[in-house]
Protein backbone atom coordinates (compact mmCIF):
# COMPACT_ATOMS: atom_id res chain seq x y z
CA UNK A 1 0.00 0.00 0.00
CA UNK A 2 2.31 2.60 1.13
CA UNK A 3 6.49 2.67 0.92
CA UNK A 4 8.32 3.89 3.01
CA UNK A 5 9.53 7.81 3.27
CA UNK A 6 12.52 8.00 1.14
CA UNK A 7 14.41 9.23 4.53
CA UNK A 8 13.30 5.85 6.56
CA UNK A 9 15.95 3.71 7.26
CA UNK A 10 14.04 1.21 7.87
CA UNK A 11 14.31 -0.20 3.76
CA UNK A 12 11.42 -2.56 2.77
CA UNK A 13 9.24 -1.20 5.05
CA UNK A 14 5.66 -0.82 3.68
CA UNK A 15 2.03 -0.29 5.15
CA UNK A 16 -0.43 -2.53 4.15
CA UNK A 17 -4.36 -3.52 5.31
CA UNK A 18 -4.12 -6.18 7.87
CA UNK A 19 -4.93 -9.69 6.46
CA UNK A 20 -6.24 -12.87 8.26
CA UNK A 21 -2.50 -14.78 8.29
CA UNK A 22 -1.92 -11.60 10.47
CA UNK A 23 -3.45 -12.75 13.65
CA UNK A 24 -0.99 -13.92 15.67
CA UNK A 25 1.47 -12.05 15.01
CA UNK A 26 -0.63 -8.76 15.17
CA UNK A 27 -1.47 -10.37 18.97
CA UNK A 28 2.39 -10.75 20.20
CA UNK A 29 3.06 -7.37 18.80
CA UNK A 30 0.61 -5.92 21.21
CA UNK A 31 1.89 -8.24 23.81
CA UNK A 32 5.52 -7.31 23.13
CA UNK A 33 4.22 -3.41 23.19
CA UNK A 34 2.09 -3.63 26.80
CA UNK A 35 -1.48 -2.83 24.66
CA UNK A 36 -2.94 -6.28 25.86
CA UNK A 37 -4.74 -5.48 28.89
CA UNK A 38 -7.49 -8.06 30.56
CA UNK A 39 -10.38 -6.11 29.82
CA UNK A 40 -9.64 -6.08 26.19
CA UNK A 41 -9.59 -9.31 24.39
CA UNK A 42 -7.60 -8.88 21.56
CA UNK A 43 -8.53 -11.47 19.40
CA UNK A 44 -12.53 -9.57 19.56
CA UNK A 45 -10.79 -5.95 19.13
CA UNK A 46 -9.66 -7.63 15.53
CA UNK A 47 -12.90 -9.11 14.98
CA UNK A 48 -14.78 -5.90 15.92
CA UNK A 49 -12.63 -4.03 13.51
CA UNK A 50 -12.78 -6.20 10.72
CA UNK A 51 -16.68 -6.57 10.78
CA UNK A 52 -16.57 -2.69 11.23
CA UNK A 53 -14.20 -1.59 8.94
CA UNK A 54 -11.28 -3.90 7.85
CA UNK A 55 -9.80 -0.79 5.84
CA UNK A 56 -9.13 1.13 8.80
CA UNK A 57 -6.83 -1.37 10.13
CA UNK A 58 -3.12 -1.33 9.20
CA UNK A 59 -0.21 -3.27 9.51
CA UNK A 60 3.85 -2.49 8.77
CA UNK A 61 6.05 -5.07 7.85
CA UNK A 62 9.85 -5.41 6.67
CA UNK A 63 9.94 -8.34 4.30
CA UNK A 64 7.34 -10.92 5.34
CA UNK A 65 8.15 -10.11 9.09
CA UNK A 66 5.16 -7.84 11.11
CA UNK A 67 6.31 -5.08 13.10
CA UNK A 68 3.67 -2.62 13.38
CA UNK A 69 0.18 -1.87 13.75
CA UNK A 70 -2.60 1.00 13.79
CA UNK A 71 -6.28 0.93 13.86
CA UNK A 72 -7.73 4.32 12.06
CA UNK A 73 -11.36 4.91 12.48
CA UNK A 74 -13.79 8.17 11.55
CA UNK A 75 -17.90 8.15 13.09
CA UNK A 76 -18.35 11.11 11.06
CA UNK A 77 -16.99 13.85 13.81
CA UNK A 78 -13.46 12.69 14.85
CA UNK A 79 -11.13 10.22 13.57
CA UNK A 80 -9.54 8.18 16.20
CA UNK A 81 -6.39 6.22 16.07
CA UNK A 82 -5.78 2.84 18.18
CA UNK A 83 -3.33 0.24 18.77
CA UNK A 84 -0.72 2.15 17.23
CA UNK A 85 2.53 -0.57 18.13
CA UNK A 86 6.38 -1.19 16.84
CA UNK A 87 8.68 -4.11 17.85
CA UNK A 88 10.68 -2.61 20.30
CA UNK A 89 13.75 -4.38 17.58
CA UNK A 90 12.60 -1.55 15.25
CA UNK A 91 11.73 1.41 17.31
CA UNK A 92 13.74 5.09 16.52
CA UNK A 93 13.81 4.90 12.54
CA UNK A 94 10.61 6.49 11.62
CA UNK A 95 8.07 3.22 11.71
CA UNK A 96 5.56 4.85 13.93
CA UNK A 97 5.54 8.10 11.96
CA UNK A 98 4.95 6.79 8.94
CA UNK A 99 2.13 3.81 10.26
CA UNK A 100 0.56 7.55 12.06
CA UNK A 101 0.94 9.17 8.69
CA UNK A 102 -0.58 6.20 7.09
CA UNK A 103 -3.40 6.41 9.24
CA UNK A 104 -3.87 10.30 9.23
CA UNK A 105 -3.87 9.94 5.00
CA UNK A 106 -6.84 7.20 5.08
CA UNK A 107 -8.78 9.50 7.51
CA UNK A 108 -8.38 12.50 5.67
CA UNK A 109 -9.37 10.51 2.39
CA UNK A 110 -12.43 9.98 3.87
CA UNK A 111 -13.02 13.45 4.86
CA UNK A 112 -12.59 13.44 8.44
CA UNK A 113 -11.01 16.70 9.92
CA UNK A 114 -9.71 16.13 12.89
CA UNK A 115 -8.16 13.10 14.69
CA UNK A 116 -8.03 12.14 18.41
CA UNK A 117 -6.65 9.32 20.37
CA UNK A 118 -5.93 8.33 24.25
CA UNK A 119 -3.23 7.24 25.93
CA UNK A 120 -3.57 4.90 28.65
CA UNK A 121 -2.34 5.94 32.12
CA UNK A 122 0.75 4.50 32.52
CA UNK A 123 1.83 4.96 29.32
CA UNK A 124 1.96 8.99 29.29
CA UNK A 125 5.44 8.84 28.53
CA UNK A 126 4.29 8.20 24.97
CA UNK A 127 3.09 11.79 24.43
CA UNK A 128 6.10 13.21 23.75
CA UNK A 129 5.60 10.82 20.44
CA UNK A 130 2.78 11.96 19.43
CA UNK A 131 3.69 15.53 20.34
CA UNK A 132 6.34 15.65 17.98
CA UNK A 133 3.93 14.40 15.43
CA UNK A 134 1.74 17.47 15.98
CA UNK A 135 -0.28 16.24 18.88
CA UNK A 136 -1.43 18.45 21.37
CA UNK A 137 -3.80 17.67 24.48
CA UNK A 138 -7.09 19.18 23.85
CA UNK A 139 -8.99 20.56 26.94
CA UNK A 140 -11.13 17.47 27.28
CA UNK A 141 -11.56 14.66 29.87
CA UNK A 142 -12.12 11.35 27.98
CA UNK A 143 -14.63 9.30 29.82
CA UNK A 144 -15.92 5.50 28.72
CA UNK A 145 -18.29 3.22 29.30
CA UNK A 146 -18.13 -0.62 28.73
CA UNK A 147 -21.33 -2.19 26.71
CA UNK A 148 -19.87 -5.88 26.32
CA UNK A 149 -17.26 -7.04 28.45
CA UNK A 150 -14.52 -8.89 27.12
CA UNK A 151 -13.07 -10.27 30.72
CA UNK A 152 -14.52 -13.79 31.07
CA UNK A 153 -13.03 -15.04 27.32
CA UNK A 154 -9.52 -12.94 28.66
CA UNK A 155 -9.72 -14.65 31.71
CA UNK A 156 -9.85 -18.36 30.14
CA UNK A 157 -6.80 -17.28 27.87
CA UNK A 158 -5.11 -15.94 31.04
CA UNK A 159 -5.74 -18.48 33.07
CA UNK A 160 -4.79 -20.97 30.32
CA UNK A 161 -0.93 -19.74 30.18
CA UNK A 162 0.10 -19.00 34.05
CA UNK A 163 -1.16 -18.48 37.17
CA UNK A 164 -1.24 -14.83 36.91
CA UNK A 165 -0.52 -12.30 34.47
CA UNK A 166 1.23 -8.81 35.48
CA UNK A 167 0.59 -5.90 33.23
CA UNK A 168 2.09 -2.42 32.63
CA UNK A 169 -1.08 -0.69 33.59
CA UNK A 170 -2.99 0.79 36.57
CA UNK A 171 -5.75 -0.93 38.18
CA UNK A 172 -9.28 -0.04 37.37
CA UNK A 173 -10.78 2.27 40.28
CA UNK A 174 -13.17 0.00 41.83
CA UNK A 175 -10.58 -3.10 41.78
CA UNK A 176 -8.05 -0.80 43.03
CA UNK A 177 -10.44 0.34 46.23
CA UNK A 178 -11.48 -3.07 46.25
CA UNK A 179 -7.57 -4.49 46.56
CA UNK A 180 -6.65 -2.08 49.22
CA UNK A 181 -9.07 -2.84 51.92
CA UNK A 182 -8.65 -6.97 51.15
CA UNK A 183 -4.39 -5.89 51.49
CA UNK A 184 -5.19 -4.42 54.81
CA UNK A 185 -4.68 -0.47 53.86
CA UNK A 186 -6.74 3.07 54.02
CA UNK A 187 -9.71 2.27 52.29
CA UNK A 188 -9.05 4.85 49.79
CA UNK A 189 -11.89 6.95 48.20
CA UNK A 190 -13.42 6.79 44.47
CA UNK A 191 -12.43 10.63 44.17
CA UNK A 192 -8.89 10.21 45.21
CA UNK A 193 -8.93 7.20 42.69
CA UNK A 194 -10.63 8.79 39.58
CA UNK A 195 -7.80 12.11 40.06
CA UNK A 196 -4.62 9.60 40.92
CA UNK A 197 -4.52 6.57 39.23
CA UNK A 198 -4.54 8.10 35.61
CA UNK A 199 -1.51 10.24 36.76
CA UNK A 200 0.65 7.47 37.86
CA UNK A 201 4.14 7.83 36.26
CA UNK A 202 4.15 4.23 36.20
CA UNK A 203 1.83 1.13 37.33
CA UNK A 204 1.49 -2.54 37.18
CA UNK A 205 -1.51 -4.88 37.72
CA UNK A 206 -1.32 -8.38 38.81
CA UNK A 207 -4.79 -10.40 37.16
CA UNK A 208 -6.06 -13.58 38.11
CA UNK A 209 -9.44 -14.88 36.21
CA UNK A 210 -9.82 -11.45 35.44
CA UNK A 211 -9.54 -10.50 39.31
CA UNK A 212 -6.75 -7.83 40.51
CA UNK A 213 -4.42 -9.92 43.11
CA UNK A 214 -1.60 -7.53 42.88
CA UNK A 215 -0.71 -3.97 41.82
CA UNK A 216 1.84 -1.08 42.47
CA UNK A 217 2.62 2.45 41.34
CA UNK A 218 5.29 4.74 40.97
CA UNK A 219 4.19 8.65 41.42
CA UNK A 220 6.09 11.99 41.29
CA UNK A 221 7.64 14.33 39.31
CA UNK A 222 9.10 12.29 36.63
CA UNK A 223 12.78 13.88 37.40
CA UNK A 224 13.98 14.79 40.96
CA UNK A 225 11.19 12.75 42.96
CA UNK A 226 10.21 9.45 42.82
CA UNK A 227 8.01 7.34 45.10
CA UNK A 228 6.43 3.96 45.24
CA UNK A 229 2.93 3.34 46.68
CA UNK A 230 0.33 1.07 46.46
CA UNK A 231 2.40 -2.21 46.40
CA UNK A 232 -0.07 -4.69 47.12
CA UNK A 233 -0.76 -8.45 46.59
CA UNK A 234 -4.38 -10.24 47.87
CA UNK A 235 -3.75 -11.86 51.12
CA UNK A 236 -4.91 -15.34 49.33
CA UNK A 237 -1.66 -14.60 46.86
CA UNK A 238 0.79 -14.33 49.34
CA UNK A 239 4.03 -15.65 49.55
CA UNK A 240 4.17 -16.85 45.67
CA UNK A 241 6.46 -14.22 44.41
CA UNK A 242 4.12 -12.07 43.37
CA UNK A 243 5.53 -8.85 44.99
CA UNK A 244 8.49 -9.61 43.79
CA UNK A 245 7.43 -9.65 40.59
CA UNK A 246 5.70 -6.49 40.79
CA UNK A 247 8.45 -5.13 42.13
CA UNK A 248 11.17 -6.18 39.54
CA UNK A 249 8.68 -4.32 36.89
CA UNK A 250 8.36 -1.38 39.02
CA UNK A 251 12.71 -1.29 39.38
CA UNK A 252 12.59 -2.27 35.34
CA UNK A 253 11.08 0.99 35.30
CA UNK A 254 13.53 3.01 37.55
CA UNK A 255 16.57 2.00 36.03
CA UNK A 256 15.44 3.07 32.89
CA UNK A 257 13.30 6.59 33.67
CA UNK A 258 15.20 7.86 36.77
CA UNK A 259 17.95 10.03 35.67
CA UNK A 260 20.89 9.96 38.03
CA UNK A 261 20.98 11.91 41.01
CA UNK A 262 16.42 11.55 41.37
CA UNK A 263 15.68 10.50 44.75
CA UNK A 264 13.36 6.89 44.74
CA UNK A 265 11.28 6.46 48.09
CA UNK A 266 8.69 4.30 49.28
CA UNK A 267 6.95 4.00 53.21
CA UNK A 268 7.74 0.58 54.20
CA UNK A 269 5.11 -1.13 56.07
CA UNK A 270 7.58 -4.49 55.46
CA UNK A 271 10.61 -3.28 55.58
CA UNK A 272 12.53 -6.75 55.17
CA UNK A 273 10.84 -7.38 51.88
CA UNK A 274 11.84 -3.89 50.32
CA UNK A 275 15.46 -4.24 52.10
CA UNK A 276 15.71 -7.35 50.48
CA UNK A 277 15.59 -5.74 47.16
CA UNK A 278 17.93 -3.01 47.95
CA UNK A 279 16.20 -0.22 49.74
CA UNK A 280 17.91 1.24 52.83
CA UNK A 281 16.29 2.89 56.20
CA UNK A 282 16.53 6.96 55.67
CA UNK A 283 16.90 7.15 59.37
CA UNK A 284 16.60 4.45 62.15
CA UNK A 285 14.43 6.67 64.30
CA UNK A 286 11.95 7.29 61.13
CA UNK A 287 12.11 10.97 59.40
CA UNK A 288 8.71 10.05 57.59
CA UNK A 289 6.07 11.78 58.16
CA UNK A 290 2.38 12.73 56.91
CA UNK A 291 -0.52 15.27 57.28
CA UNK A 292 -3.85 13.72 58.54
CA UNK A 293 -6.04 14.94 55.69
CA UNK A 294 -9.00 17.05 57.08
CA UNK A 295 -6.91 18.35 60.35
CA UNK A 296 -6.80 21.46 61.28
CA UNK A 297 -4.65 24.03 59.60
CA UNK A 298 -3.81 27.53 60.85
CA UNK A 299 -1.55 29.69 59.29
CA UNK A 300 -1.56 32.21 62.54
CA UNK A 301 -0.92 29.37 64.98
CA UNK A 302 2.12 27.89 62.72
CA UNK A 303 3.72 31.29 63.09
CA UNK A 304 3.42 31.23 66.80
C1 LIG B 1 5.20 4.94 20.36
C2 LIG B 1 5.87 4.06 19.31
C3 LIG B 1 4.80 3.59 18.35
C4 LIG B 1 6.94 4.90 18.57
O1 LIG B 1 7.46 4.13 17.49
P1 LIG B 1 8.88 4.48 16.81
O2 LIG B 1 8.94 3.76 15.53
O3 LIG B 1 9.99 4.27 17.78
O4 LIG B 1 8.75 6.06 16.56
P2 LIG B 1 9.55 6.94 15.42
O5 LIG B 1 10.90 6.35 15.22
O6 LIG B 1 8.68 7.08 14.24
O7 LIG B 1 9.67 8.34 16.18
C5 LIG B 1 9.22 9.57 15.62
C6 LIG B 1 9.76 10.68 16.49
O8 LIG B 1 9.29 10.52 17.84
C7 LIG B 1 10.41 10.35 18.74
N1 LIG B 1 10.00 9.35 19.73
C8 LIG B 1 9.71 8.06 19.55
N2 LIG B 1 9.36 7.48 20.71
C9 LIG B 1 9.43 8.44 21.64
C10 LIG B 1 9.18 8.47 23.04
N3 LIG B 1 8.78 7.38 23.71
N4 LIG B 1 9.36 9.64 23.68
C11 LIG B 1 9.76 10.75 23.02
N5 LIG B 1 10.00 10.79 21.69
C12 LIG B 1 9.83 9.63 21.03
C13 LIG B 1 11.54 9.88 17.87
O9 LIG B 1 12.79 10.20 18.43
C14 LIG B 1 11.28 10.65 16.58
O10 LIG B 1 11.72 11.98 16.78
P3 LIG B 1 12.17 12.99 15.58
O11 LIG B 1 10.96 13.84 15.33
O12 LIG B 1 13.31 13.74 16.16
O13 LIG B 1 12.54 12.15 14.41
C15 LIG B 1 6.58 2.84 19.95
O14 LIG B 1 7.46 3.31 20.97
C16 LIG B 1 5.65 1.83 20.58
O15 LIG B 1 5.20 0.88 19.91
N6 LIG B 1 5.35 1.94 21.90
C17 LIG B 1 4.53 0.96 22.62
C18 LIG B 1 3.07 1.03 22.21
C19 LIG B 1 2.43 2.36 22.54
O16 LIG B 1 2.65 2.92 23.60
N7 LIG B 1 1.60 2.84 21.60
C20 LIG B 1 0.88 4.07 21.74
C21 LIG B 1 -0.42 3.82 22.38
S1 LIG B 1 -1.32 5.33 22.63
Amino acid sequence: MTDASPSNPASGFHIRPYAADDLSAVIALWETCGLVVPWNDPRCDIQRKLDADGAGFLVGAIGTRLVASVMAGYEGHRGWLNYLAVDPGFRGRGLGRNMVRAAEALLLGRGCPKVNLQIRAGNIAVADFYRRLGYRADAAVGLGKRLIPDAPAMAAAVESDEQFRILPTPPPADEYLRLRVRAGMSPGTPEAAALGLPRSLFAVSAYHRGNLIGMGRVVGDGGCNFTIVDVAVDPDRRRQGLGRRIMAKIMFYLQRNAPPGAQVFLLAETPEFYERIGFRHIDPAGMAMYWPHGSKYDIQETKK
